[in-house]
């Protein structure tokens, strides 16, 4: 049987996971496609760690230009993540006309002309549908079983550590910290968790989402982002309340002239399909001109998840390698008419507003004048018991408003005398 030999840089825990996947499950790949996966070396700046696995000592070394350059190696996997090194070898490998598996979303998100440009120069391939989702083959639902759609909608819980820290703060009443802990030791978080909980992990894998859904590599700089660190137990029970459970998303909508692409904490209906995706979960709703409404649902991190997709990687390789083609779909073209991104300012949502006001005849009068002046409309209103001083809290729910009208309209009432602090704005989605 023909073998196709792998070259892994990174032996770290999703590394780890490739090494158990291939000698448990190579055998699978092998019966179904007619080519056997062989994994040849490993390359780590570590070989003393215990990663849990056997391996001959002969496959690794620190050296991980070698293994590119290896003849019998014919794909190489890159598990380093990051934008440093990791880049360099990726490139290196694509330069050398090697195709490349990879999972790692900052580079793509952030590099992704330079690397993509680069395989179709080089007429070589590669993959990343390890780099959004984690176990859930969406990236290969957007390449494959989607291609004959135009992609109208996708709204995404993507982060594992932030969808398991909004759940734990909800259901069990944890702390945002220890929840953060808890999602750390579970090896779900990044190796700089700021990357998950402000939200930047999120818009790495909007970016790789709506550059490939729309063709054009869609910049970081391009993305409104804002997570979920110092979100207040009180609008997690707030939004309960009103029938609403809070969420980070990306939320990717294709308008007449632009896509709009944003990541932020949002307000989701307790009936909508997304509510229900708990813990170290992602889902995504994706909405084609052609299928309607799809939904991709699995653990979204971990080792073992992403292990299998970067493996199912592996094998579509081994497929290219089997029937001689190559199946490119890679998102490296320009922006243009109908390819940019929406700047924030124009968006339009609906807002859940949580003011703190002073308790006394007038007030809510003066904060409905300014939202009415800047053409922002309430759907319903509701003063909630409990206060700080003379101050309570009061939950605005408005209709449909422009992203720039509420903020020129919370500029103003954050600065009024009868406001204590800063008002609290999520958005509404679904
Ligand atoms: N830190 C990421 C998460 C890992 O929590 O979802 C998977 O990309």
């Amino acid at each position: 049987m023909r073998e196709i030999g792998i070259g892994l840089l990174g032996f770290g825990t999703v590394g780890a996971g490739v090494v158990e996947g291939l000698q448990r499950n190579a055998g699978v790949i092998a019966d179904r496609l007619g080519v056997q996966p062989v994994l040849r070396r490993i390359a780590d700046i570590d070989l003393e760690t215990d990663r849990g696995v056997k391996v001959e000592p002969g496959i690794l070394t620190t050296d991980a230009a070698s293994v590119i350059a290896q003849d019998d190696v014919d794909v190489v996997v890159e598990l380093i993540g990051g934008t440093g090194a990791a880049r360099e070898l990726v490139l290196a490998a694509l330069e050398a006309g090697k195709p490349v598996v990879t999972a790692n979303k900052a580079l793509l998100a952030e590099h992704g002309a330079e690397v993509f440009g680069l395989a179709v120069s080089k007429n070589t391939e590669i993959r990343f549908s390890a780099s959004v989702g984690g176990g859930i083959p969406v990236i290969r639902a957007l390449r494959e079983g989607l291609i004959a759609n135009h992609i109208e909608s996708i709204y995404g819980i993507l982060n594992g550590t932030c969808n398991y820290i909004l759940t734990r703060m909800e259901n069990d009443g944890l702390s945002f910290d220890d929840a953060l802990a808890e999602a750390q030791s579970a090896g779900y978080a990044e190796a700089d968790p700021a990357l998950d909980i402000d939200g930047v992990d999120t818009a790495h894998k909007a970016a790789i989402l709506a550059s490939l859904a729309h063709g054009f590599s869609v910049p970081m700089d391009a993305i409104y982002i804002e997570g979920v660190r110092g979100l207040s137990e009180l609008d997690i029970r707030y939004a309960l309340d009103l029938g609403y459970r809070i969420k980070l998303l990306a939320v990717i909508v294709k308008g007449e002239n632009d896509v709009e692409v944003r990541v932020h904490p949002a307000l989701v209906p307790l009936n909508h399909m997304l509510a229900s995706v708990s813990g170290v979960f992602n889902a995504v709703m994706l909405r084609g001109d052609l299928t309607g409404e799809t939904l991709y649902y699995g653990r979204g991190a971990g080792r073992d998840p992403t292990a299998s997709t970067v493996i199912g990687d592996i094998a579509d390789l081994a497929r290219t390698f089997q029937a001689d083609c190559k199946l490119g779909f890679l998102p490296a073209g320009e922006a243009g008419p109908g390819r940019g991104v929406r700047d924030m300012n124009e968006v339009e949502t609906r807002y859940y507003l949580r003011l703190s006001l002073l308790d006394k005849p007038g007030v809510l009068a003066q904060i409905t004048t300014i939202l009415g002046r800047e053409g922002v409309s309430l759907a319903s209103v509701l003063q909630k018991e409990g206060r700080s001083g003379d101050h309570v809290p009061v939950i605005a729910v408005t209709h449909r408003a422009l992203e720039r009208s509420v903020n020129a309209a919370l500029a103003e009432i954050d600065e009024l005398d009868i406001v204590d602090a800063k008002t609290v704005r999520l958005r509404i989605e679904g």
